[in-house]
């Protein structure tokens, strides 16, 4: 196993570019299986989930080239059904196969996604979904059996406790696309993941309105074509770079991003006193020698994203008073905190709220990550503390962050990869 070391302390200083947005490429990826012929993807990142899909589809049957970023799919020796425990139990995301499957095949069998260190992760959305477009499912030595002849359109209310789900609404939307007649989607996701996703959709032939807002309207067609296409830059990689730098107090340009989506990292980061410009396809911050403490309410597009709420909180830890984190989307997502605690940081939990008592200074650790973003945040913390910090299980990271400590080390960090 490999682990990062980590030399805390240094300012970072200087320009990096976002990848391709992985929660677009898993969906997109997905759903080009139902193009009648080969799809060709740009800007698709290098990452381990990214290679769990394409080992699912190559299992299917699918032929698929990747380098430089650029992903040829060529869907038309699919003819297996099955995405494997081994590959699901790796990835949760791969449940985004499940109606594209359904649509172009009218089969799927997939293993049961269980809970993972986020809390529970339940399907009931999906399945409701695509249930009601006539989906037959049954549930066969833990895994999901689904069956349909023909999709039919239907109206389908997708809320759920925890307000709209992402990859619910990709699955329903996908099938859609090939069911016979209107689908009227309600409480759809509004993440620019899923409105990159209706877009590819629409260039290849499916006919959708609505993606962005909560009501979305598909006209089902008879076939979809391939096609080549670009997905957009990554939101959470704009995200987490600025955080890492505003930590270190130092100052960065991100390239090749989408200010627009990160509207409300921005606002919270202006409240807490940070300088920051952007243009079209970039954004710049300054970091200060004091921040304030804010609060943050983590919720489902526009709103603050889940998927930063750790990285915010090293942000946090290191405010000027005290900052109360309310998490309204995965109410269990607080595995970093007692990893960041290790690192000095103040921060107690009250249910679905971290208390964040702000510290002067966060002093270098052994910690282990334990899923995607926590591990970020870790890097993070490390990245401010003084002294070396060794962070164990990194493999986390590569799931979802293109060349890391590459961008890292280019911006100043001083990490480094090492064997355990
Ligand atoms: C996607 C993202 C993930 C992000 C999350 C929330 C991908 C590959 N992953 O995950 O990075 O953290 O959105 O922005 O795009 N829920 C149900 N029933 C369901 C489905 C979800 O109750 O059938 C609940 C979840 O437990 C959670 C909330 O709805 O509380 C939102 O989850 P959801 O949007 O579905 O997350 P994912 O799409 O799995």
């Amino acid at each position: 196993m490999e682990k990062f070391l980590i030399e805390g302390g240094y300012r970072l200083d200087g320009v990096v570019k976002s990848s391709g947005a992985k929660n677009a490429a898993l969906p997109i990826i997905a759903a080009s299986i139902m193009g009648e012929d080969r799809t060709i993807l740009h800007n698709i990142p290098v990452l381990k989930d990214v290679d769990t899909m394409l080992k699912i589809l190559t299992f299917l049957g699918a032929k698929v080239n990747f380098s430089n970023n650029t992903l040829e799919i060529d869907p038309s020796g699919i003819k297996k059904f099955t995405a494997p425990y081994e590959y699901v139990s790796t990835m949760r995301g791969s449940i985004c196969l499940l109606g594209p499957l359904l649509a172009k095949y009218g089969k799927a069998r997939f293993s049961m996604p269980g809970g993972c260190v986020i809390g529970p992760r339940p399907i009931d959305l999906h399945l409701k979904g695509l249930k009601k477009l006539g989906v037959e499912i049954t549930n066969e030595e833990g895994y999901i059996v689904g069956k349909v002849r023909k999709l039919k359109g239907s109206k389908i209310f997708l809320g759920g406790n925890f307000g709209s789900s992402v990859l619910a609404t990709a699955n329903v939307m996908c099938a859609a696309t090939l069911a016979e007649g209107e689908t009227i989607i309600e409480f759809a996701a509004c993440e620019p993941e899923i409105v990159d996703l209706a877009r590819f959709l629409k260039k290849m032939g499916a006919k959708i309105y609505g993606e962005g807002s909560h009501i979305v309207r598909v006209i089902g067609v008879k076939k979809l074509k391939g096609v080549e296409y670009t997905i957009i830059p990554d939101r959470i990689d704009t995200g987490t770079y600025i955080l890492a730098v505003l930590i270190t107090k130092g100052k960065i340009k991100v390239e090749n991003c989408i200010p627009f989506h990160l509207m409300a990292l921005m606002d919270k980061l202006e409240e807490a006193g940070i300088y920051i410009r952007h243009g079209e396809d970039y954004i710049e911050v300054e970091g200060a020698d004091k921040w304030k403490a804010v609060d943050i309410v983590t919720l489902p597009y526009p709103g603050f994203p889940t998927d930063l709420q750790a990285q915010m909180m090293v942000f946090l830890t290191l405010a000027d008073g005290i900052s109360v984190i309310t998490e309204k989307v995965f109410p269990e997502r607080f595995i970093h905190v007692g990893e960041l605690n290790r690192l000095g940081a103040n921060i107690t939990l009250d249910g679905s709220k971290a208390i964040v008592k702000g510290v002067k200074n966060l002093f270098g650790a052994r910690v282990m990550a334990s899923d995607l973003r926590a591990s970020a945040a870790l890097v993070l913390g490390g990245l401010a503390a003084e002294g070396e910090t060794h962070i164990s299980r990194i493999y986390h990271l590569d799931r979802g962050y293109e060349k890391f400590e590459e961008k890292l080390s280019k911006v100043g960090a001083r990490i480094k990869r090492v064997k355990e």
